[in-house]
């Protein structure tokens, strides 16, 4: 009995320290983990990321888009790349093809799944009816799961298709961003909800969202990336089509209570993002206060040389130089020739807005430089190539 209980003892201990050992060999996923080189992007989205999304399925962003970089309309709303695109070249990878783009994409590092005008939650009405686009947050996943599962499959062909698809690990040690929910904010104003009714869909919008998460991790994703949602009060769009009392705006021009609901869905993402840490905990999950990087922008145009004021570069004039019925790009028929009447302002490399609703390539490079190095990030972790640990070793 004696020598029975002096091994339960030994064996004890040992199954103690070894606890002790594994508890302190596994490396907190923060600090002293080996850093992660990305091969590969999967972004989900709405216009703040599409690359060509919207443009396949529904038509391509017309003339003056993509004027400062591509020299030619490249799928984005927006004079040249976004926030994605500069994010893809900092981590040395190729521009996201879009996943609806059939030609000419290249997905090996990465697909994008964003396209203008998705919300998180499917709407009720149609892209004609409201302006959202069909793709939301939900098809986007399941475009992702076919996208992996086909791509795994098909690669094994060999041949062009080792060239133009993702090798199968990729899938876990890629890069997750996510940039959603601007659209599911306004798509309530537009059914004539107060501020109110807005916030109390809130919470289903974000469920709604970490079933996303949810299931990506199951698929085997660990790094996720998410931005939260931008100052809506500030964008010509928003201006425009909700005129608001002197006492409602702010010294920058924005409409204080759409900068509010953005901060109220921003506050409850970020619990949201906590919560889902605990049930995720293999995960990497960064919450990017975009938020805060635009507005500091808008606020301090001047300082960070661009012009003061949240006016569109594109448009045909009026008050914020936007018009809902004649957006960026919007053309006319003038002695039989079509000609464009929304049109690029002289110089957008100094203006913060470029078509009402997007930012303008200077804006979106600016605000890059302002979250790469994680100062608005939650944990404060860079992603400059090799900054973020790595969750899956
Ligand atoms: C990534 O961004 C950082 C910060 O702006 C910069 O120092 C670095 O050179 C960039 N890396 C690449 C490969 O573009
Ligand atoms: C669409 O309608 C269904 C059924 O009434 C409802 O549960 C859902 O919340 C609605 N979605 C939105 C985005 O309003
Ligand atoms: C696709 O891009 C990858 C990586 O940039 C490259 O190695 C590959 O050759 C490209 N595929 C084709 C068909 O050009
Ligand atoms: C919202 O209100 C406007 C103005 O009263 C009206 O024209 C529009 O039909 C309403 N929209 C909905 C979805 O009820
Ligand atoms: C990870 O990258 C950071 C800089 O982003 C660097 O300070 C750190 O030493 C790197 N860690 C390892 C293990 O390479």
């Amino acid at each position: 009995m004696q020598a029975q209980g002096e091994k339960w003892r030994q064996v004890m201990s040992w199954v103690v320290i070894s606890t002790f050992l594994v508890v302190v060999m596994v490396p907190s996923p923060v600090i002293g983990a080996r850093n992660c080189s990305f091969p590969a992007i999967f972004n989900f989205g709405d216009s703040n990321s599409d690359t060509g999304g919207l443009s396949a399925a529904f038509g391509q962003a017309p003339p003056p888009n993509g004027i400062t970089f591509f020299q030619t309309p490249a799928g984005r709303f927006s004079d040249g790349r976004l926030i994605i695109d500069f994010l893809a070249q900092n981590l040395s990878l190729p521009y996201l093809s879009a996943y609806l783009d059939s030609v000419g994409s290249n997905f090996s590092n990465g697909a994008n799944f964003a396209t203008a005008g998705s919300t998180i939650r499917p709407q009720n009405t149609t892209k004609s009816q409201s302006g959202y686009s069909p793709i939301s947050l939900d098809v986007q996943l399941i475009q992702y799961s076919d996208f992996k599962a086909r791509s795994i499959l098909v690669r094994k062909k060999g041949g062009v298709f080792m060239k133009l698809l993702p090798k199968e690990e990729y899938f876990s040690e890629a890069l997750y961003t996510f940039d959603i929910g601007q659209n599911d904010l306004t798509a309530g104003y537009k059914l004539n909800m107060t501020t109110e009714q807005v916030k109390a869909y809130i919470p289903d919008v974000l469920g709604q969202f970490s079933d996303v998460i949810r299931s990506v991790y199951k698929e085997g994703g660990r790094s996720f990336w998410i931005h939260n949602t931008g100052p809506l009060g500030c964008l010509p769009y928003t201006l425009d089509r909700y005129p608001m009392s002197v006492a409602q705006m702010d010294k920058f021009g924005c409409a204080k209570p759409f900068n509010e609901v953005a901060q109220y869905f921003n506050s409850r993402l970020k619990e949201t993002v906590v919560q889902l840490r605990k049930e995720v905990p293999e995960a990497i999950i960064v919450y990017v206060d975009v938020y805060t990087v635009k507005y500091n922008l808008i606020s301090h145009a001047k300082k960070y040389g661009f012009e003061k004021g949240v006016i569109a570069c594109c448009g045909q004039g009026g008050k914020y130089n936007f018009n809902n019925v004649a957006r960026c790009g919007a053309t006319k028929i003038v002695n039989g020739k079509k000609i464009i009447i929304a049109k690029s302002c002289k110089d957008p490399s100094v203006k913060i807005i470029w078509d009402g609703i997007h930012y303008t390539e200077a804006s979106n490079k600016w605000i890059f430089q302002q979250i790469v190095n994680g100062y608005f990030s939650d944990p404060p972790i860079s992603l400059i190539k090799n900054g973020l640990p790595c969750p899956w070793e």
